[in-house]
């Protein structure tokens, strides 16, 4: 079969071909992106192989192009990468041994494109399209990629034992492109996940990571998640998520299974948003059910302050996952926290103080907050999720009109600590911080309005029982 090659490819393909033929390197294009573009999903990164040497093609190629753009050399890797128009375009050595330029066995050997192919993780991911004048644009298909391109399936090229073993986070990868692509895993190669799994141990978690956001950036995340609970490699890669799963009796009581109670979470946030950070922290709103999980006679099942403690969790989760310590986390952490605080305001008369403090916590991620409340409704009672979206509704009705009134969500102290300083002469102390923090409360709780005068007033007022007096009016 011939690739239908675009207009835009058609220029740095030839220029390819001339380049390798003038170095005598066969070359070809291979992975993912002939895969990409066999499937209409756009790409931008291409890699070729050719049947010599990777850097010295890529020297070649770019000596012909206007201006002559820069190349990275990874020479420990034998590799180049160019940047051609907006593609970036990386230049390798067909290989023999282990395809990982960053596995465990470093050790890699000249081969042919056969070689090369057979090192690759996935049929799909083992084509190759030729740039070379004889057969310019044939596929090379050796492990039928391409009829598993039109029937969905993951399938290794080898025996998948050995495959795995070459590299175990492709273990992750069949999980993570079966999530992506809606294909199926092959019964040989899944069969291998489940019987290789504890070989993912070898692998960096950066690595993990980079695959289980993959998963989650996933139209229907929960596809992946499943597949890595019954594969047996969650509990492997991410213990916390799989201790969620399963359902304990008493009295003949059952809570709801937590693990899939929080995958149709993820999954409905999804649906409205690509925030990242705003599914990790459906994924991580329920982590300390587990830990709290309680069984009382009266009322049941109960997960008390499982909200507080899971936030608890988070930075130790983003650390073992060696995800980003900073303002990502700090978020993630906050929504945990806050998940259970837009059902409470609906459970009583709402008012404007509880909307106010929760108003002040949430800040600018409010929205996001309501989100995944939103999400956070799986009963299959249509009547209930009515019941619950339009307490919902009530509740960002209520969030609105008390914003615009008291415009608490991006809260500045009115008075500031330097100001109370000046006022009453005073050195940074615990009174500046008492005098604040009884102001904030104040504001909060309605008894002051949110501007300065009152504010003004109020501390003065405050700062008599500490026995200040205003020195500097
Ligand atoms: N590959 C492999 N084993 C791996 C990683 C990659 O065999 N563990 C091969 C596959 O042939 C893959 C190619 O290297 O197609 C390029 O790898 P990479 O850029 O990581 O992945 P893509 O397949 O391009 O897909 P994505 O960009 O979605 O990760």
């Amino acid at each position: 079969m011939v690739f239908d090659i675009k207009p835009h490819e058609r220029e740095i393909f030839m220029l390819i071909e001339q380049a390798g033929a003038e170095l005598d390197f066969p070359t070809y294009v291979v992975g993912g992106y002939v895969r990409d573009r066999l499937l209409g999903r756009p790409s931008k990164d291409m890699d070729i192989v050719c049947i010599g040497n990777g850097i010295k093609l890529a020297q070649q190629i770019a000596s012909k192009l206007r201006p002559i753009p820069r190349i990275v050399v990874y020479q420990r890797f034998g590799t180049a990468m160019l940047k051609h128009k907006d593609m970036e375009i990386e230049f390798v050595g067909a290989r023999k041994e282990s395809y990982r330029v960053d596995s465990r066995k470093p050790t890699v050997e000249e081969g042919t494109l056969e070689d090369d192919q057979n090192r690759r993780d996935f049929t799909i991911n083992a084509l190759a399209v030729s740039l070379n004048a004889q057969n310019f644009g044939e596929i090379i298909d050796p492990f039928g990629g391409l009829h598993h391109l039109e029937h969905k399936v993951l399938k290794t090229p080898l025996e998948p034992g050995k495959t795995f073993s070459d590299d175990p986070l492709r273990m992750m990868r069949a999980i993570r492109f079966s999530t992506q692509l809606g294909f199926a895993i092959d019964e040989e190669t899944y069969k291998a996940i489940a019987k290789y799994k504890n070989r993912i141990n070898i692998v960096s978690k950066e690595r993990i990571t980079t695959e289980l956001e993959k998963i989650l950036k996933a139209d229907i995340p929960s596809v992946g998640f499943k597949l890595l609970h019954k594969t047996g490699l969650l509990e492997l890669v991410f213990p916390e998520l799989a201790e969620l799963h399963g359902v304990d009796y008493k009295n003949g009581k059952g809570h709801k299974d937590n693990f899939y109670h929080t995958l149709e979470v993820v999954d409905n946030l999804s649906k409205k948003t690509r925030n990242i950070w705003l599914r990790w922290a459906a994924l991580l709103h329920d982590i300390a059910k587990p830990p709290t999980k309680r069984f009382d006679p009266e009322h049941g099942w109960t997960f008390h302050g499982h909200e507080a403690l899971g936030a608890a969790m988070v930075p130790r989760i983003f650390r073992n996952l060696r995800l980003p310590m900073d303002g990502k986390m700090k978020y993630v952490q906050k929504l945990v926290r806050l998940h259970l605080r837009p059902i409470s305001l609906t459970k009583e008369n709402i008012t404007d103080s509880a909307v106010r403090r929760l108003l002040f916590e949430a800040g600018d991620d409010i929205d996001d907050l309501m989100k995944l409340c939103e999400a956070d409704i799986t009963s299959k009672n249509p009547q209930k999720v009515k019941r619950y979206l339009e307490n919902y509704e009530l509740v960002r009705t209520k969030l609105k009109e008390v914003e615009e009134k008291d415009k608490i969500r991006n809260w500045q102290p009115p008075v500031s600590g330097e100001l109370i300083m000046k006022t009453f002469n005073i050195p940074p102390s615990r009174e500046v911080g008492n005098i604040k923090t009884a102001i904030r409360e104040a504001i909060l709780d309605g008894k002051i309005s949110n501007d300065f005068d009152a504010a003004y007033a109020y501390m003065l007022e405050v700062a008599k029982s500490y026995g200040l007096h205003e020195v500097n009016p």
